[in-house]
């Protein structure tokens, strides 16, 4: 996955080069709040003004709430905006960013996804992360046969020795590109996939049973 990273990475304004050091955790924290409910395409360029705006967290817990209501426009669940403002304040507080996932988890907004997602891109922790895209892939991978989320523990569970010590922020994001551009939900080219050689969906010429739709 790593060397398919190294050559396939989409280009993202919250990212770095593969293989190179990591972005702030502050950038990554801001793009995973941002893309919890909104899709790649529409928050890169909110990202970067949001980010030209407030470049760092400290700027963000000095920013006025009803500025960052209005730069928050059209990107819907503001929720988010409020909670994180608090965790941008909470943050500023501590002396800085927690490092780990579990302390990540405790800031406002921040759900295991979130929490796991900055500790890998951010930290290097070899934590699991798990979103829409990711579960599709491992779900092949692995022809996991129950229906979200009762699945979630198998894929957790299959996902987890796949996940690599060294770089795994890379490989995280290397998943979530996986799923975005090759294991895609109707129409996968398992010609382009590295994984397919491993992937028990393929071996049955099954990619589009998985992952199960629950029973309506
Ligand atoms: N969706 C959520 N986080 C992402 C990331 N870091 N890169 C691409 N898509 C994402």
């Amino acid at each position: 996955m790593l060397a398919w990273y190294d050559v396939h990475a989409r280009v993202l304004p919250w990212r770095s080069p593969p293989g190179t050091p990591p972005p702030e955790p502050y950038r990554v924290w801001l793009s995973e709040v941002m893309l919890q409910q909104t899709t790649v395409a529409t928050v890169a360029p909110r990202f970067a003004a949001f980010l030209a705006r407030w470049p760092t967290v400290e700027a963000l817990a000095a920013a006025d709430d009803a500025d960052v209501m209005r730069e928050w426009a059209g990107l819907g669940y503001y929720a988010r905006a409020r909670n994180m403002l608090a965790a941008a304040r909470a943050v500023v507080a501590a002396g800085g960013f927690p490092r780990e996932a579990a302390g990540l988890r405790a800031l406002p907004g921040v759900g295991d996804y979130t929490a796991a997602a900055v500790a890998a891109i951010a930290f290097g922790e070899r934590a699991l992360v798990l979103d829409g895209n990711v579960e599709r892939v491992v779900a092949r991978l692995a022809a996991v046969d129950a229906p979200l989320p009762a699945a979630r523990t198998r894929l957790r569970a299959a996902l987890d020795p796949q996940t690599p010590a060294d770089r795994p922020g890379d490989f995280a994001q290397a998943m979530m590109d996986l799923g975005a551009t090759v294991c895609t939900p109707r129409a996968p080219r398992c010609d382009l996939c590295p994984l397919a050689q491993g992937c028990v969906a393929h071996a049955l010429g099954r990619e589009t049973d998985f992952p199960v739709k629950a029973a309506k």
